[in-house]
């Protein structure tokens, strides 16, 4: 992995044809917002023992969440996280295979600071970081920064703007001046370079109109979680043609990724319950509320019983994704059926990752393996 091209980048160093990543280990609670005692705590020995168990694994990556304040509720959900280039530069330090990303707030860093950073990991990484960038999202947050959002189209003007920047720096070996809208740079030089001649794979989770057409525009990868994926793995299908459709139109191919939780247990039956015991008994409803009203959904705009409804879909959801929950043979055939699908990853959570992996990596892999969809660990 001494120089790594383009192609190995989003290839991630390996011949899988299914990649599977780990989502939101940075973040407390992950993505479950969940009173459980075991749920995941982020720190980075935590992380720490994830990020080597999964590389030895054969996992393919690993994609923190640019979480800057909590949720709130009884565990103030997302309250404690890690920054995520930081984050991924020590994981990448302690680790020989996975790539790791770092989720970066485009409009709260400059953009040749971020292109440094990023670079360092990447060198640290010998070619292993990847970059998913968030044009913004939440208010709170960056109320908290007194950056105010730009209207929702133009965040993504922008965005492609900072990106411009930073694959400049990365690629160009003599100085350079750039005059754009926001960003007026002069004699700009930027040392070193991404490993290898080439640059840190680029991706983004945008679900809008602009999102995609941004991320098709200017990314190799595509995130999607939104609508008929979160419940249906024909929804998910769909979606995947839809997008690479779209990008083929304007002579693009692109990678589509999604997201989900896992919850693999030897019987349908015992993954279910605890599914229902994690993400819905013992759900931190404070938290579930607190994102459903970022959402414009709350008790006063809404009746009780589409209240009721909405709330326990989002928290059974794990705020977002496909629930994997099942046997091993389960999990396997629906991971199988979103690859056959055209999914080129699948970024997944679980309640307890360092408790839960052991038991994926021994019965799920290996039959992904027979599948023909893993290179064999
Ligand atoms: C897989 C995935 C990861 C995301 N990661 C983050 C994140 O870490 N931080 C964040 O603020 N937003 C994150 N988002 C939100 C998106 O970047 C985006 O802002 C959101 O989907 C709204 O889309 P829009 O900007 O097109 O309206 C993520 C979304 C998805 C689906």
């Amino acid at each position: 992995m001494t120089s790594p091209s383009m192609s190995d980048r989003i290839a991630m160093h390996n011949a899988n044809v299914l990649q599977i990543g780990m989502f939101g280990a940075n973040c407390s609670s992950s993505r479950t917002a969940t009173r459980v005692p075991e749920r995941w705590s982020a720190s980075w020995s935590d992380c720490l023992a994830l990020a080597k168990m999964a590389d030895e694994a054969g996992i393919d990556f690993m994609l923190p969440i640019g979480r800057w304040k909590g949720y709130g509720g009884e565990t103030d959900f997302h309250g404690t996280t890690l920054e995520t280039i930081t984050w991924a530069s020590g994981l990448l330090g302690a680790t020989k295979c996975i790539t790791v990303f770092g989720t970066v707030h485009a409009p709260l860093f400059h953009p040749l600071v971020a292109a440094k950073q990023m670079v360092t990991a990447d060198n640290i990484g010998g070619g292993r970081f990847g970059l998913n960038i968030v044009a913004g999202w939440n208010e709170g947050e960056f109320e908290m920064f007194g950056v105010e959002q730009r209207e929702h189209d133009e965040r993504y003007v922008f965005a492609e703007e900072w990106l411009n920047v930073i694959k400049r720096a990365w690629s160009q070996a003599d100085d350079f001046d750039f005059d754009g809208r926001w960003f007026k740079l002069e004699r700009v030089r930027a040392k070193p370079k991404p490993v290898g001649g080439s640059r840190p794979l680029i991706m983004n989770a945008g679900s809008s109109g602009a999102g995609q057409r941004f991320a098709m525009r200017n990314c190799d990868a595509f995130f999607t979680a939104s609508g008929a994926t979160r419940t249906s793995l024909e929804g998910m299908a769909q979606r995947v043609a839809e997008i690479k459709g779209e990008a083929r139109s304007i002579g693009r191919e692109i990678n589509v990724y999604s997201i989900g939780q896992v919850i693999c247990r030897p019987t349908k039956k015992e993954a279910e319950e605890y599914h229902r015991y994690a993400n819905v008994e013992n759900a931190d409803w404070g938290a579930v509320e607190r994102m459903l009203e970022l959402r414009d959904i709350t008790r006063a705009n809404t009746n009780p019983e589409e209240f009721e409804t909405r709330r326990r879909y989002f928290a059974t959801i794990a705020i977002g994704g496909y629930p994997f929950v099942g046997s091993p043979d389960h999990i396997a055939e629906e991971l199988a059926i979103a690859s056959r699908a055209g999914v080129r990853g699948i970024a997944l959570s679980l309640v307890n990752f360092v408790a839960e992996l052991p038991y994926f990596r021994d019965e799920v892999l290996p039959r992904l393996a027979r599948m023909g969809l893993r290179v064999a660990a």
